[in-house]
């Protein structure tokens, strides 16, 4: 199947291919299919392997199903979160997981979407059955709220000037689209390189989608999987997921679980998962970030799991 129009150009595809090169058969699951960029790139790879992809968003789900049609069997597509998706795949040759977690182009620059700053809608959802949007988050959470995830999640240094704003502001008329919030964050805080809105946005998009809460509760269900000689690739965007992701690796490869002031070792010290792969992350090099701007904060930790 040939598309035309490929919303989204997926980052350290090189990097990924190479991560799974040693699977000579067996399962991957892509866990953000996406638009199907890693899952086809990996499909054309090798004849012998087989890709579930999962992905909570509608239309990329339906776009990846005709971009990978071609491939039959070899590719399974399934909708919703990779948190509950994965704990129900009962394959039992998975050799692979990868995540390429965070929004796609398509979720950024689709105005219906209302991920962007010029949106006339307040949603973010990247699955629409989500209950949560940005107008209930904006208009709905307490200052103390606000506050918290823009300190967290969008690491704003003013985020208490921010959020103090925004409620009195929404007091008067409640907003109703990210062009009004955008131009009325750009009015309070000053930006040179990105767009003052960005680190808000960023926020408010993260609480939206539970993303942190998603990322963790993935790993959580990766390693409840007990896979066996299997490599998983997460790449992630914010410092935030990427601290989460160093932090999981760390404790799978660990040998003893014994409590940090445990006399001595009674655990058996045994319990290592496996072993990480990447001491610092993967990250993309200058000609790809020429290519493709997006790639510039990506990180790739890999970890292989033992036989
Ligand atoms: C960066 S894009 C992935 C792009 C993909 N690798 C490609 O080659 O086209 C991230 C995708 O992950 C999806 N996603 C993010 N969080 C998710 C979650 N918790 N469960 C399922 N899908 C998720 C988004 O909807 C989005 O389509």
């Amino acid at each position: 199947m040939i598309l035309n129009d490929i919303p989204h150009t997926p980052v350290l595809t090189k990097e990924v291919l190479e991560a799974f090169s040693d699977i000579k058969q067996g399962t991957i699951i892509d866990c953000t299919l996406g638009y199907g960029g890693h899952s086809e790139a990996l499909l054309k790879s090798n004849d012998n392997i087989k890709i579930i992809g999962i992905d909570q968003d509608e239309s990329a789900v339906l776009f990846s199903k005709k971009r990978l049609e071609d491939f039959g069997d070899r590719a399974t597509i399934l909708h919703g979160r990779f948190s509950d998706m994965i704990s129900k795949i009962k394959s039992i040759d998975i050799k692979g997981v990868l995540a390429d977690i965070g929004v796609s182009s398509l979720q950024l620059d689709d105005k219906k979407r209302g991920f962007g700053f010029d949106c006339d809608l307040l949603d973010m959802r990247m699955d629409k059955r989500n209950p949560l949007s940005a107008e209930d988050v904006v208009n709905g959470y307490e200052k103390e709220k606000l506050e918290e995830i823009f300190k967290n999640y969008g690491e704003v240094r003013e985020y208490r000037k921010i959020a103090d704003l925004i409620v009195k502001e929404r007091a008067k008329k409640p907003f109703a689209s990210a062009k009004e919030l955008s131009s009325f964050i750009s009015k309070h805080l000053r930006s040179k390189k990105i767009h003052p809105a960005t680190l808000i946005f960023q926020a408010i998009r993260i609480e939206v989608n539970d993303e942190l809460g998603e990322l963790k509760r993935l790993l959580k269900n990766i390693r409840d999987l007990n896979l066996s000689n299997a490599t998983v690739a997460i790449i992630s965007f914010h410092s935030l997921e990427d601290r989460i992701v160093k932090k999981s690796f760390k404790e799978w490869s660990k040998n003893c679980i014994c409590p940090p002031n445990a006399f001595r070792c009674e655990c058996e010290n045994n319990h290592s998962f496996g072993e990480i792969l990447t001491k610092r992350p993967i990250t993309a090099g200058d000609d790809e970030i020429g290519r493709n701007p997006r790639a510039r904060s990506a990180k790739l930790r890999l970890f292989k799991t033992k036989l």
